[in-house]
């Protein structure tokens, strides 16, 4: 189809009055509109040719880091007892202002919500808890034997500033533990977080761990916070001034300097942990001990949803420079189950950035994943093998054989040149004559012999000749005698 014309790029003018934008032109979000400046027009087609802000596309050439830290989830889940589940990635409004609550930065700031056509609210997912904890309420897992855990991937949505490591469209591995209160739980959700990055090559990785201890003391914490930043309200952010008022808590996370200084002598939250959370706690540093884990207590860490109580982590990867980034994070939330409508159920779980990871990967040079790549190259000539070579190349692949071809190209030069480039150890050529025939000739690409066989012998063949060069490789190891 051809390309629509570009129907009209509108470049802004002062104007007391915005024109009314003409038909296929769209406003973007570079310029917010002002009464005096209206927002550029851009054409229709320019905007087709581009994702959006903060969103891209994951192109084959990263796939390879992907595809590790893909199979580095799913094994590590496999390994640990998590059944996968797959929720939705738009969710009634509701659930995520219940879950995480007004006041967080990715409620009040950076959910994308929308009005349906048949008019319900609702949100793309910001993370993976609220709508695992929905589904589990939903599809009554609470009969099933305890613990229940469960494990997701995909991408979830938050709009928040892009930068690089900071997307609107971000993909997280998520973990997530129903049922046990006991914090061995704890130790052990960390344990899987760390085999995840250690499996995949990471170093200088650093667990923090802090308790949040239970509502009530979280609120008898938070008065004495107020009370103490209330005092020095000059000394913070504009920013933190407002959160004083809607979320004090989250002034522990500002990373301005002004509020850094002012909260590191701030009380701390482990002061005001009633005693079964500090016994809770206690024993969680305990186990980590005992697993041998690089974790170190962080008592501002507080995290950005407020679903969390008592046990808080998050995992921190650091460049040369010292900069540091978030890989991931979790925590308990033994409340949110009820606060949403299902039976008391204590729960605790994590979830990784992957898309950090993968940058992390590649800052430090961890292997990519490498898929395997075909040993066998089918070229054809004429009509009829042509026909017949797509039966054949299913074949292959019944047999297991991964094959390559160039069905498009016609000179068998061209189709050659394909396989050379490619380095597989066998091409099959398939010409008029053995179409008619029903035969094929098999060439060792290595030796550079080669026969022709019936069609019916053609799997064993190859076969035959691709075990030979597997042995030429990794020749039987001798020992002394
Ligand atoms: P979170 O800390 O909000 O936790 O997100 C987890 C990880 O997602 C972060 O540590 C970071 O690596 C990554 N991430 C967050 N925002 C962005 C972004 N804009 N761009 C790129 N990566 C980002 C949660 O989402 C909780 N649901 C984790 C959890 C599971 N807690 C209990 N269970």
């Amino acid at each position: 189809m051809a390309p629509k014309k570009n129907v009209i790029v509108k470049k802004s003018k002062p104007a007391t009055k915005s024109p009314a934008p003409t038909k296929g032109a769209v406003k973007t979000e570079k310029k917010p509109a002002t009464k005096t400046a209206p927002a550029p027009l851009v054409s229709e087609n320019e905007l087709l040719m581009q994702s959006l802000r903060g969103m891209r596309d994951i192109l084959p050439d990263e796939q390879p880091y992907w595809e590790r830290v893909r199979r580095s989830l799913s094994s590590a889940a496999q390994e640990y007892g998590f059944n996968r589940i797959d929720t939705p990635t738009v969710e009634y409004l509701h659930l995520f202002i219940r879950s995480i609550k007004e006041g967080t930065d990715i409620i009040d700031k950076e959910i994308y919500s929308f009005q349906t056509r048949g008019g319900d609210r609702v949100a793309l997912r910001p993370e993976f808890t609220a709508g695992i904890g929905r589904a589990y309420i939903q599809h009554g897992m609470s009969v099933l034997p305890k613990p229940i855990r469960l494990f997701s991937m995909g991408p979830v949505f938050r709009y928040d500033r892009p930068q690089e490591g900071r997307y609107r469209e971000l993909w997280q591995g998520d973990f997530e533990v129903f049922g046990e209160a006991d914090p061995i739980l704890d130790a052990q959700v960390i344990q899987v977080a760390y085999r995840v990055v250690r499996e995949l090559g990471l170093k200088d990785i650093e667990f923090q761990v802090n308790s949040i201890g239970t509502p009530e003391s979280r609120k008898r914490y938070e008065k004495a916070l107020v009370r103490f930043l209330e005092s020095q309200k000059h000394k913070l952010c504009q920013q933190c001034r407002e959160r004083l008022v809607t979320n004090p808590m989250r002034i522990l996370d500002c990373k301005e300097d002004k509020c850094v200084q002012l909260t590191s002598q701030a009380p701390q939250a482990l002061d005001f942990l009633d005693d079964e959370s500090r016994a809770h706690f206690k024993s969680l540093l305990e186990y980590l001990d005992e697993l041998e884990l690089p974790y170190s207590i962080n008592p501002r860490l507080v995290r950005g949803l407020d679903y969390y109580t008592r046990t808080v982590f998050e995992i921190w990867s650091t460049d040369r420079e010292g900069k540091k980034y978030a890989l991931g994070g979790g925590g308990r939330y033994d409340n949110l189950i009820q606060d949403l409508g299902g039976e008391p159920t204590p729960a605790i779980g994590f979830g990784l950035g992957l898309d950090r990871i993968v940058l992390e990967m590649k800052r430090t040079q961890v292997r990519p994943y490498e898929f395997p790549k075909p040993r066998v190259f089918l070229a054809q000539l004429g009509d009829l093998a042509k026909k017949k070579s797509l039966r054949m190349f299913a074949e292959l692949e019944k047999h297991g054989v991964l094959a390559s071809e160039s069905f498009g190209r016609g000179s068998l030069k061209a189709q050659m040149r394909v396989a050379s480039r490619i380095g597989v150890e066998v091409t099959i050529i398939l010409g008029q004559k053995e179409a008619i025939d029903g035969t094929a000739i098999v060439k060792d690409m290595v030796s550079g012999t080669q026969e022709t066989v019936t069609q019916e012998r053609l799997v064993d063949a190859v076969k035959k000749i691709l075990k030979t060069n597997a042995s030429l490789s990794h020749p039987t190891p001798k020992f002394d005698q």
